[in-house]
């Protein structure tokens, strides 16, 4: 279901000059959901390397619960959030590329056709790893929640969760040589939009109400995740 945003301008300077941009590129909730992913992540991979389960628990969890709130939110969330909105075609991917090669530097507000797949790539790998997770064990005793519940199939998810280490370490240094790459060769600086939610002039402000139903969804998601956490005897060791 669509939720409408309301007319409330987002802040003073937008009030002041109702003919200037007031509509935001990035809603608040998805810009807390990527820099509480990328916390997470560096807090997974972080303690599974330093065998702290405990935390590599919370913080797996943490990223699964993530994942699950970007689900919904590509479906309910604000304009260029929606799923529905990523330029997926191939034509539209191959036009873009053929585009900047020709020298185009423009910028247009939400995820470019190559923006959008390394976004639905990212949130696959990360979704597969989280879940994976949840059923694979270290051989010793810490074992994800849902492991003692899939019989010999924790193996196989642990195969996978230990595979996609790799693939998700290839996708980061894509994405932030993508970051890199914008900012170098087309001049075109991303990173703040993703802090502030940046300018679109041609949509209307978010309504406060549909981002703080996005805000409660996100942490909704997480707590739900983390009580998987609670299921079983757990050791950290
Ligand atoms: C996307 C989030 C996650 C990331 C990035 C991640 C990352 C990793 C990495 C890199 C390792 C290998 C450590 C090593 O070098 O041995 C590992 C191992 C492990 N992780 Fe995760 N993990 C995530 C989510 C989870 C979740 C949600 C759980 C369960 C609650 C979990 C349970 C385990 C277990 C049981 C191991 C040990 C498997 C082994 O011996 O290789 N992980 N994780
Ligand atoms: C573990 C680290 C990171 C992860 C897992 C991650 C993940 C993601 C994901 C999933 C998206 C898509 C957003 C959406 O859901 O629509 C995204 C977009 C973005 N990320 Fe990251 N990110 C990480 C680190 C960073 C860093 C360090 C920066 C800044 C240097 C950054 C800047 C951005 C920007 C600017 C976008 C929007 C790109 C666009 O305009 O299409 N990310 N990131």
């Amino acid at each position: 279901m669509a939720i409408k945003s309301n007319k409330m301008p987002t802040s003073s300077s937008d009030a002041s000059s109702p003919s200037a941009a007031t509509g935001k590129i990035w809603d608040i909730p998805l810009r807390l959901f990527h820099w509480l992913l990328m916390f997470a992540v560096i807090g997974a991979v972080i303690s599974a390397k330093t065998a702290n389960w405990f935390w590599h628990e919370k913080m797996g969890l943490m990223v699964l619960g993530l994942i699950g709130f970007r689900i919904i939110w590509g479906l309910i969330g604000t304009d260029h959030a929606r799923f529905s909105r990523f330029p997926l075609s191939l034509n539209r991917v191959i036009q873009y590329i053929r585009s900047r090669l020709a020298g185009d530097r423009t910028y247009t507000p939400g995820h470019a056709p190559t923006g959008a797949w390394a976004t639905i790539i990212l949130l696959a790998v990360l979704g597969a790893m989280a879940g994976f997770g949840t059923m694979a064990n270290n051989d010793i005793l810490f074992e994800g929640p849902l492991a003692a519940w899939v019989g010999a199939y924790t193996n196989t998810a642990t195969y996978w969760h230990r595979a996609l280490e790799r693939v998700l370490f290839a996708v980061l240094i894509a994405h932030l040589a993508a970051m890199l790459t914008y900012r170098v060769w087309l001049k075109i600086n991303l990173v703040p939009a993703m802090v502030t939610g940046g300018k679109d002039k041609k949509a209307k402000p978010f309504s406060r109400r549909h981002q703080m139903i996005g805000v409660a969804l996100l942490l909704i998601m997480v707590v739900a995740a983390q009580t998987l956490g609670l299921l079983g005897e757990r050791y950290y060791l």
